[in-house]
């Protein structure tokens, strides 16, 4: 994560500093993601590396002086990983799991941040177990406490609370959500506690909620109060926040003030892509002067239009209201539609579809479960069975989240281009190809036998 990392400084412009501000479906090469699917099988993900080098110099370009972070937990798949270590930012972690997978792709220790929420005592012992290196950002008490029974007092972070949240769906809207954070009134008064007892407290933090397009007044609101709060904790400033009961007023150099992630991607053709340099300028202007470094960590927004989802039709039934168009990837592939009611474009990739009409569909996974359709009311050339369809923006929380429910093993992974590592994914990634280069298997498809390994 230093300044001579490949997606350091871009002053080219936005265009050449990594491709189209998002990639549609419609950009994706169907005689290539044919190929992809008689090659692979389905239902399978691709990826592509480059896209997601090139989404990371975008946010380079829009946040030039920022601390970047990659947060693991929109797809922790090595070949995402391997490409971002490469690429100037580091990784905010959910687990010990991911902590354990970023170190592993190449990230050093000193860029990978633990964000620990409630986090059950295995992790903590893994994590404390690495050394200093990292940085540990707390959301309780509790936390501080646990970390220093085990004798582990490193680099510091604390969650704050903002009390204001965003997101694409209630279920990740978390800025205002009790589960996380401190509450803000109370957050300098841990600062300067932790400080006390020895731990080196090098930041703050708080994080709105997922996929925010439009609605950026709530994450500016943060922005603001954060702000608010690194300042009197940089100065010292005890007023109104208990702060004195923890020793002095001295103030704590902070490293960085992180207003964490959320950037939203479009899913649909019609939305705007996000004006990231006009949210960078504003959440700059809300943070306000503060000596701590600005820090952001986005995890959709790397990945999200990396991806797209193959899967094959098996079944097409007309009924009175709809045709049911039954697929092979349902909410065990991609969980977001089930979940959020989430969109994602679905396209067919059959090679004749010029000649096909259109026709009012129903696409549904072989899930057992009235919550497994991946879209309603979608008008596609008349699928038959055997066609295959693409889902898009499926790189983020896509095989993530993905699950053997029904005992369906899950998806296999192929990742497009990123061959070379390093510097050299700087140029792939700068080079927009809707082919994505050589295709790898970067994650084999589960089988039967996986499901049953861990039984005894
Ligand atoms: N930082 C923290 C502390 C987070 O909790 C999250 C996401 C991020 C960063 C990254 O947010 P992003 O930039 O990706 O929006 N499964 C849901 C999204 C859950 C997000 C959870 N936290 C979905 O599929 O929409």
């Amino acid at each position: 994560m230093t300044a001579a990392s490949p997606v350091a400084h871009d002053a080219a412009g936005q265009g050449a500093a990594g491709g189209p501000p998002v990639r549609r479906l419609a950009d994706w090469s169907a005689a290539r993601l044919r190929e992809l699917a008689d090659e692979y099988g389905t239902p399978l993900y691709v990826l592509d590396r480059d896209r997601v080098v090139a989404n990371a110099r975008r946010l380079r370009t829009a946040f030039p002086d920022a601390e970047i972070h990659y947060a693991v937990k929109a797809n922790a798949v090595g070949a995402v990983l391997s490409a971002l270590a490469g690429a100037g930012v580091g990784a905010e972690c959910a687990s010990a799991g991911e902590v354990e997978r970023a170190l592993d792709a190449g990230f050093a220790g000193e860029d990978v941040r633990y964000t620990a929420v409630n986090p059950p005592a295995a992790d903590l012992d893994f994590v404390v177990g690495l050394g200093e290196d990292l940085t540990i950002t707390v959301g309780a008490r509790d936390t501080l406490d646990r970390l220093a029974e085990r004798d582990w007092t490193g680099r510091l972070c604390v969650r704050v609370n903002p009390g204001v949240g965003a997101g694409h769906h209630a279920k990740v809207t978390t800025g205002a959500a009790p589960k996380f954070g401190v509450p803000i009134d109370r957050a300098a008064a841990l600062a300067r506690e932790a400080s006390s007892r020895g731990f080196d407290v090098v930041g703050l933090h708080a994080h709105a909620g997922s996929g925010i397009l439009e609605a950026f007044d709530a994450h500016h609101e943060l922005a603001r109060r954060l702000g608010d709060l690194t300042r009197a904790v940089e100065a010292g400033d005890a007023a109104g926040t208990g702060a004195g009961r923890y020793g002095g007023s001295d103030g704590i150099d902070l490293e960085f003030v992180s207003v964490g992630g959320g950037f939203g991607v479009p899913a649909r053709p019609e939305e705007s892509p996000l004006d990231l340099d006009g949210v960078a300028g504003t959440t700059r202007e809300a943070l306000g002067a503060v000596d701590a470094r600005l820090a952001i960590e986005p995890g959709r927004y790397f990945v999200a239009d990396a991806g797209v989802l193959l899967t094959r039709v098996n079944t097409v039934k007309p009924t009175p209201g709809t045709t049911v168009v039954g697929v092979d990837a349902g909410m065990g592939s991609l969980l977001r539609p089930a979940l959020y009611d989430a969109h994602h474009e679905i396209r067919s990739l059959a090679s004749d579809v010029a000649d096909r009409e259109t026709i009012g569909t129903t696409v549904t996974g072989p899930v057992c479960e009235t919550a497994d359709v991946l879209g309603r009311d979608r008008e596609l050339p008349r699928p038959t069975r055997g066609d295959y369809l693409a889902v898009g923006t499926a790189g983020a929380y896509g095989y993530e989240m993905a699950s053997t429910y029904n005992s369906r093993p899950r998806p296999a992974v192929v990742a497009l281009g990123g061959e070379t590592s390093g510097s050299d994914t700087d140029d792939r990634g700068a080079r927009e190809d809707s082919t994505g280069g050589t295709a790898r298997l970067a994650v084999r498809r589960e089988t039967l036998d996986d499901l049953v390994r861990l039984e005894r």
